[in-house]
Formats: structure tokens, C-alpha cells, sequence
């Protein structure tokens, strides 16, 4: 079969990405622009700046990426981007970058869900095997998500309130570390020691997930140590914290290999670079015979084009085009 070179194009939060991308699993070139210096004055992603430099990096970024590719627009089988989900403007940028590529060089426009770019990622390290399980977790999401098998998306169970990255940047923030929180929470973890307690999250269906209660908690149990005159140990309190929001991640996960007996289980999205994370899951597999686990590598957990490259090969494959009056959906679905 003829080779398929598409650009693929990521703007759905704060990291302008542009990639080029072989057959779905060979990155030609990668480029990521990330705004996070920018954010962390604010202590979150404030998306009227965030769409603004989208704007303002773009065509930088995608020339880059074309460049550094050592392709040229002749060779460009069709431009892919993320449609949504994620911030409106931020998306327009990318979204309408891509159109008027598709337009000016007449190419085939594919728009993408967001997270299936994140569950694809999986791809540059080795084929997805069906049935597959991917745990979806993420600054937006955390989902638990059945692939019978390519491009068929199943939602068992989702977040009822925040997700998991909101929660790890939420208690950074009440413990007074900067943005974005998982990876500095991660760290500090790492130098904890047992000895916060807080409640593991209940909810009403059993493979839903909850973070919001468990962030009251962690704001709950400051409130009482400052009470009882004590200093707040802060690496205790990212242990107390990962260590009850990762036991929920991992015990539902368990649950449904042990019900739908996956072959493959994939952590997808920015959460799937911690580093406690990547050890529960390596163990949960290890104790089940018959599914294994893929665990990203670090660069591909976090937004990036070159997931987006991978999942649009499978929908240039299935002929899942756009037409050019599409736009950006905010709300995307992943099951539309
Ligand atoms: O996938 P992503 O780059 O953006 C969204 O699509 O949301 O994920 C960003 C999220 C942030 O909430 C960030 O704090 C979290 O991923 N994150 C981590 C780690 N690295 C990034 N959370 C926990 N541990 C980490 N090592
Ligand atoms: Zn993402």
C-alpha cells in the first residue's frame, strides 16, 4: 500500500502543535509550542490568552513542522486537526489553520476527537490490540473507554464532577504550588510518608469516577491541622492525595479487565506521565495473565499533533473526511 503523510494540528488547550506523520507510527516532525510559562502567572489556563498566542504562533509552527519533515505540501496526503474537545477559541485557531491549508493545497480534511489523539499516541509504541481498555485521564476527562476495535469507542465510566488533572492543579493550588500541579504533586509524593487520611470518593455507578469531594477533603483536613496548631506537611498531603485519587483509577480499571478480560490496556492523556500511575498499572497487569499494559512515553502523554497524526490515519483509512464548513466543537463527543 502507498505511504500516507498527513499534518496533523493540536490547539486545544494551551500548546500550539503541529506534526507530520507516516503511516499513523513514523513521526516525521513534531513541533510543540506550550504557553505554560505564560499560564502559570494566572494559576490556571485563561483561554482569551490562550487563543491569542494560538494565533500568534500557528503558521510559525506549522511552517516548522513542514520544514523539519524534509516534506512539501505535494507529499501531504491531508491535514488532520483536533476538532474538540476543549477550549472554543483555542480550537478555532487550529481548526481554521487547517482548513485553509486543505483548501489552498486542495487536500482531504479529517477533524478529530481530542482524546482518541491521546488514546493513539499508543500507537509509537506499539499497536493497539483489541479488545483494548484505555484509561482516559487527563486535565478534562478521565474515562474508561472499550475499543472492541479500531475507531469503536465505548464510555463504561466517566468523571461525575472534575477530573483527575483538574484535581492534582486544584490541590497544588490550595497547597500553594505553581501550574500546572501534577507534575510538581507527583514529585512531592514521591518524599511523603502515610499519615493524612482522607476518604476514598464513593459514587452512584460503580465505574464513574468523583474528584471534587476529594479535593474538599484535602481543603478539609488543612483546616483542621491549622486549627490544631499544626504545620501542614506538604509532601504528606500529595501523598495522601495521589495515593487515594490513583487507588479509584486503579481499582475501576481492575474491575472491568476482570469483567471484559482486555488484551490491552492503554493510559492515555497528561496524567498518564505519573510516575505512581505508570507503577499501579504495571503491577495490575502483571498480577492478571492475558492483558498487558502500554505506558506511553512522558513526551506523548501531555497534547501534542503527533497523537492526532496517528488517530487520523485510521479515519483516512475508514474515509472519514470533513467538508471545509466544519468548526470547532467545544463539546465534542466521543461516541458520535
Ligand atoms: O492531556 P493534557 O496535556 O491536557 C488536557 O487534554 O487536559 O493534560 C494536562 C493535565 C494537567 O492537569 C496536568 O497537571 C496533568 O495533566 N499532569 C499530571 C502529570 N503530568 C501532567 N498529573 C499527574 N502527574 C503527572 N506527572
Ligand atoms: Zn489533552
Amino acid at each position: 500500500m502507498k505511504d500516507v503523510i498527513l499534518m496533523a494540528i493540536e490547539s486545544s488547550c494551551d500548546e500550539t502543535a503541529c506534526a507530520i506523520v507516516k503511516n499513523g507510527n513514523e513521526i516525521l516532525s513534531n513541533v510543540v509550542s506550550t504557553q505554560i510559562e505564560v499560564h502559570k502567572k494566572y494559576g490556571g489556563v485563561v483561554p482569551e490568552v490562550a487563543s491569542r498566542i494560538h494565533v500568534e504562533n500557528i503558521s510559525m509552527v506549522v511552517c516548522e513542522a513542514l520544514e523539519k519533515s524534509g516534506c512539501t505540501m505535494d507529499q501531504i496526503d491531508a491535514v488532520a486537526c483536533t476538532q474538540g474537545p476543549g477550549l472554543v477559541g483555542s480550537l478555532h485557531v487550529g481548526v481554521q489553520a487547517a482548513k485553509t491549508i486543505a483548501w489552498m493545497y486542495d487536500k482531504p480534511l479529517i477533524p478529530l476527537h481530542h482524546l482518541i489523539g491521546h488514546i493513539y499516541a499508543n500507537s509509537f509504541v506499539e499497536p493497539l490490540k483489541f479488545p483494548a481498555l484505555a484509561l482516559v485521564v487527563s486535565g478534562g476527562h478521565t474515562e474508561l473507554v472499550y475499543m472492541k476495535e479500531h475507531f469503536s469507542f465505548e464510555i463504561l465510566g466517566s468523571t461525575q464532577d472534575d477530573a483527575i488533572g483538574e484535581a492534582y492543579d486544584k490541590v497544588a493550588r490550595v497547597l500553594g504550588l505553581s501550574y500546572p500541579g501534577g507534575p510538581i504533586v507527583d514529585k512531592l509524593a514521591k518524599q511523603g510518608k502515610p499519615h493524612y487520611k482522607l476518604p476514598v470518593p464513593k459514587t452512584e455507578k460503580p465505574l464513574d469516577f468523583s474528584f471534587s469531594g476529594l479535593k474538599s477533603a484535602v481543603l478539609q483536613c488543612i483546616e483542621r491541622e491549622r486549627k490544631a496548631g499544626n504545620e501542614i506537611i506538604v509532601e504528606d498531603m500529595c501523598y495522601a492525595f495521589q495515593e487515594t485519587a490513583l487507588k479509584t483509577l486503579v481499582d475501576k480499571t481492575k474491575k472491568v479487565i476482570e469483567e471484559k478480560h482486555p488484551a490491552q490496556i492503554v493510559l492515555a492523556g497528561g496524567v498518564a506521565a505519573n510516575s505512581r500511575l505508570r507503577v499501579l498499572m504495571q503491577q495490575l497487569v502483571d498480577e492478571i495473565e492475558g492483558v498487558e499494559a502500554v505506558l506511553p512515553p512522558l513526551w506523548c502523554c501531555t497534547d501534542n499533533a503527533a497523537m492526532i497524526g496517528a488517530a487520523g490515519y485510521q479515519a483516512y483509512l475508514r474515509n472519514e473526511f470533513g467538508t471545509l464548513d466544519l468548526g470547532a466543537q467545544p463539546s465534542k463527543e466521543l461516541c458520535d
